[in-house]
Formats: C-alpha cells, structure tokens, sequence
C-alpha cells in the first residue's frame, strides 16, 4: 500500500454519503447477534485470536515502521542515561516492539531513537510464542507475557508506576467496549506520573465498517468477523470521555484521514483511523 496524500488530522467525524448511510442501516436489517452468540464470542475471544496466529502465523501485520514517525515521544528523550520503559499492550507477534528494537541495537540507530526496555503482552499464548521466537528477541532488553489487559494478570507482571510509555495500537477495537474501562484503568497503574498511553485504532466510519454485512453487528460500532475476532469503530468524543475520565489528560486526539493505493488492486482505499497521546495526571 502507497500512500496517495498526506494524511489529514481532524476532530470532524466523516460525513457520510447518501450510499454509505445505506450501507450502514443495511448492516441492521438481520438485527444484532444473538445475546447467546455474543456472550460465546467473549468467552471465545482468547481461543479465537490464538486460531488466527495458528491460521496465519507471522504473516498477517506488517512491521510498523510508521510509529516514531508518529509518535515522537518514542524518540530518544534525556533520561540521565537510564533506560526508559515501554509496554506494547496486545503485540501480536511483535510488529510494533521489533522494529524499535532493531534501530536501538543498531549502531546509527543508537543516536535517533530512544532507549527503552520492552514489555509486551497478547492474549493468545502463539503470539506471544512467535514473539519469544523472534531472532531479535532478548531478555535483557525484552519481556513477552500472555495476559489478558482487561483483568488484574499483568500485575503479576510489570510493577506499579514503572512505566514512561504504553502503546495501543489495534488493540482496543479488539475488545468488548464494557471493558476498554479495564484496560484504561490498569495502564494508569502501571504507568508512571506523566507517563503515556499512545493510541491508534479504527475510526468511526472507516471503510472496514462501512464494509461489513448484515448478520455481523454485535452492538453499535461493534462487529464479528468471519474468523470470530471482533472490531470496534472509535469516535474522536468517546476515546477522549474514556482517558479524560480515569485520570489522563489528553495531549492529542484526532481521527486520521489516510487515502492509499492498492497496487495489486489497483483500487483507492480511504482508512480512518483515530490516533492519540494521553498522558498520565499525577494522582490528586
Ligand atoms: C488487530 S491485532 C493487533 C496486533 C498488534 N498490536 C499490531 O498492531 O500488529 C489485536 C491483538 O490484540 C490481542 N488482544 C485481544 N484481546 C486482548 C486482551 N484482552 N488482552 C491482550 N491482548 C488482546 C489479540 O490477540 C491480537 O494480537
């Protein structure tokens, strides 16, 4: 995928076309799931990403080498010489986390990018086998864990107030909204005063949503794909009420408008993502 234009930030939600607002009340004509099928897709939710790396292996993320790009926070920064500490929540099998370790162990990278020691963290026990697998990986510099971010595990884990970053990226669309509280409130624990969460995940009206059919709706927002892994579509207000109320101030927050080319395809692909900085307010 080549990007055709530079992104453009923006807090406006997408307006829609008379044919996407189609689109979108067509996804409603079959109704919601089931209540019954929606309580198994949360209780399959750990089996069902542990059958996608089993189906997919390593080969289905490409390594995000955008994210220094992005968030420059990640850069080096003065720390006395002390190394800094950054968890990668749901790291699948380390696309994020490898290539920021690759440029620190690399001798030009030594000056341009900051130094930290990793956590990182999936759900499905494979992930977090092929993470351990990785030539790359090395336990003076990284720690792999499974856990569930939503429960009270990663503090057996990482201790409290340790962390200077965290990153979210494609994480929490992948979780059921009642617990993205959960998921918020633990990094704020782990993390240390000032400290920062970094946030990219599917926007409102991406056209991943807007692509889905009838039958696949769980709740508003909310949808299961074939493979029974779900996807949550973010708006800019929600993900700001979410941080803003469990004790972060909000650096930054936009949705992140992207045009690509499908060279394969040959077709142009309009992403939405939302994209965002919060940072950790000292306890009052
Ligand atoms: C869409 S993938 C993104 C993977 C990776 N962050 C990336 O961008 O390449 C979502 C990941 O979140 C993980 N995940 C889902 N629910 C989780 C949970 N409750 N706790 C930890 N990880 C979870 C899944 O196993 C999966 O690896």
């Amino acid at each position: 995928m080549d990007a055709l234009e530079p992104d453009v930030f923006t807090t406006q939600t997408k307006e829609l076309t008379p044919e996407e607002r189609q689109k979108l009340e067509d996804q409603n004509k079959r109704g919601f799931v089931t209540e019954f099928k929606a309580n198994k897709l949360e209780i399959d939710a750990q089996r069902n990403w542990d059958i996608f790396y089993k189906r997919n292996e390593t080969r289905f993320f490409k390594d995000r080498h955008w994210t220094t790009r992005e968030f420059k926070e990640l850069l080096d920064q003065e720390t006395n010489g002390d190394k800094r500490t950054l968890f990668e929540v749901g790291c699948g099998v380390g696309n994020l986390v490898f290539p920021l370790l690759a440029e620190q162990t690399s001798e030009e990278g030594c000056f341009s990018s900051g130094k930290f020691y990793f956590y990182a963290c999936d759900f499905s026990p494979r992930a977090v086998d092929f993470v351990r697998s990785n030539p790359l990986y090395d336990s003076s510099q990284i720690t792999a864990f499974q856990c569930d971010i939503t429960t009270q595990q990663v503090h057996e884990h990482i201790p409290a107030g340790n962390l200077d970053v965290c990153t979210l990226i494609f994480v929490l669309s992948a979780i059921h909204p009642q617990k993205f509280r959960d998921v918020v409130l633990n990094l704020w624990k782990l993390l240390k005063p000032g400290g920062l969460v970094l946030f990219r995940d599917y926007g409102l009206y991406d056209m991943a949503q807007l692509r889905f059919k009838p039958g696949n709706k769980i709740a508003e927002n909310l949808y299961v794909r074939q493979d029974g892994t779900r996807s949550y579509f973010f708006s800019e207000q929600e993900v700001s009420q979410l941080f803003q109320a469990n004790g972060y101030e909000i650096v930054d927050n936009a949705y992140v408008h992207r045009r690509t080319l499908n060279l394969k395809e040959g077709v142009d692909v309009p992403r939405i993502f939302l994209q965002g900085k919060f940072r950790k307010k000292p306890e009052e």
